[in-house]
């Protein structure tokens, strides 16, 4: 009897513990508790390669006022980058830097911009309910190239199967700590329908897109969040949520952008 109902407690302990990981990004858990759990650094994204910014040259990752990196994001105008709503919505404009152009994070290269304006999507409430999406206004212009936004008359970039890159500075495990690196890593576009059957509710459909293995093992993960999913040379997603990283038959929910994207776009002026 007392072994049973310590049994579930600590199961509930184990389940209300994996979600915090799962949707919490890095800088959020170390801002408003401990400093994020052990951090064994690794390389960002699971199953993917070292990639360079100089072949990618919009993508950028946040950090906070400590310098820490805590979610990824995507030059969509010169001084206007994307990233996901759970990333900066409780934040303050001097409390976030962008830094592009820094393949590796110890090292000085390219530039770090401060940020003068949040905007986040004004339907965000959490990212299992969509419009998980923001956009920073920099203090200076980037000069780097900007990613273009896939909008309605990309359908063909979401259809199942498609190949997307996703890239970031996140985790290269489950639990693992954050890349010191940029890295990408390839997954194919899953339907709505399978994404679904996955995930329930919590997957709505035309908010969000899916993509990875049904064998897992390839993934975006804690950290990547607000970084790019790219297809067709365009935006098509922003890294949102999961459960755990990688997983089989657990496949990276990602904002779906095209639905997104005149909203996005009003912000990009
Ligand atoms: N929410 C995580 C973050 O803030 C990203 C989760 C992506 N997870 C995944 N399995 N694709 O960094």
């Amino acid at each position: 009897m007392r072994q049973r109902v310590w049994r579930n407690r600590s199961a509930t302990l184990l389940i209300v513990a994996a979600l915090w990981v799962l949707l919490v990004p890095a800088g959020a858990v170390a801002s408003e508790s401990q400093p994020a759990a052990s951090s064994s650094a690794a390389a960002p994204i699971v199953g993917g390669e070292p990639a360079e910014v100089a072949d990618h040259p919009w993508v950028v990752y946040l950090v906070d006022t400590a310098g820490k990196q805590f979610c990824g994001g995507t030059i969509a105008a010169p001084d206007k980058v994307v990233t996901a709503g759970h990333c900066v919505a409780d934040q303050r404009p001097d409390g976030i830097r962008v830094v592009a152009g820094r393949t590796d994070k110890n090292t000085q290269a390219g530039t770090v911009a401060g940020v003068s304006d949040i905007w986040v999507h004004p339907e965000y409430t959490d990212p299992y309910r969509g419009a998980d999406v923001a956009v920073l206004t920099l203090r200076d212009s980037l000069s780097r190239a900007s990613l273009p936004l896939a909008s309605a008359e990309d359908d063909a970039l979401y259809r199942p199967g498609t190949r997307a890159t996703v890239l970031g500075w996140g985790a290269t495990s489950e639990g693992g700590g954050p890349s010191d690196i940029l890295r990408k890593a390839t997954v194919p576009v899953i339907a709505d329908s399978e994404c679904r059957a996955t995930y329930g509710s919590n997957f709505v459909a035309g908010a969000m897109v899916c993509a990875g293995y049904a064998e897992g093992g390839v993934d975006g993960c804690q950290g990547d969040s607000g970084g790019p999913l790219v297809a067709g040379d365009k935006l098509i997603g922003v890294v949102s949520w999961g459960i755990g990283c990688a997983r089989p038959g657990k496949p990276g929910v990602y904002t779906e952008v095209a639905s997104y994207a005149d909203q996005i776009r009003a912000q990009l002026s």
